[in-house]
């Protein structure tokens, strides 16, 4: 089940991602439910040297290891473009969620990683890649088949290479009827 096997790996191969893949990766994107079917993601797909060159030179040191992606999608969207409603719901942040999350199931099912990350600068790769700077750069999605070189990874990154990161008690996040009641077994 690609809910199971998803993870966000970080030792990528540099190998290049099939184009028939990648226009798979969009279409589940493009397949994702919304508020109001409003759509707000904008993607811009870096496979090509000089796209990819304008936003790794852009990481943080906690974030060399995704230097070895040969494809990253850049997500970006703005508030006006979905659905605004009372008590603070500005929903486009939600639906681009959605739509990666739709993304990364689909690119496990093709045997490939999709690791959303949001340790980047997001002026400067707004900058470098002509994005308006009333977006807001959501996600960066760094995309992959599976390596085997650890080299750029630290050594709390080598542990989740080999474990998924643990979650949270069902009690602790899901309540029975009303807030803070644990979920019953
Ligand atoms: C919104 C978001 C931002 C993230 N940012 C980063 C990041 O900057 N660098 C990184 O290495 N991983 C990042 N991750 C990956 C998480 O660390 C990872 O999903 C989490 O540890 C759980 O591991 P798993 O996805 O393998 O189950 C991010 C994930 C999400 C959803």
């Amino acid at each position: 089940m690609a809910v199971r096997e998803r993870r966000a790996r970080r030792a990528l191969d540099t190998k290049p991602v099939e184009r028939e893949k990648v226009d798979a990766m969009v279409e589940a994107m493009r397949l994702s439910a919304s508020c109001n079917n409003n759509q707000p993601w904008r993607v811009i797909v870096a496979r090509r040297a000089e796209s990819l060159a304008a936003i790794k030179t852009h990481l943080p040191k906690g974030n060399v290891w995704a230097t070895r992606s040969p494809l990253i999608f850049a997500v970006a969207a703005r508030p006006e473009d979905d659905c605004r409603q009372s008590d603070r719901r500005d929903y486009f942040m939600f639906s681009c969620g959605l739509a990666v999350g739709q993304l990364a199931l689909r690119a496990t099912e093709l045997g490939l990683i999709a690791h959303p990350i949001s340790g980047y600068d997001p002026i400067l790769i707004k900058q470098a890649l002509g994005i308006p700077d009333e977006y807001l750069l959501v996600t960066l999605i760094i995309c992959g088949y599976l390596g085997n070189d650890n080299s750029l990874l630290s050594e709390k990154q080598l542990l989740a290479e080999k474990e998924r990161p643990p979650r949270r008690e069902i009690g602790d996040s899901f309540f029975e009827g009303l807030w803070g009641l644990p979920l019953e077994p």
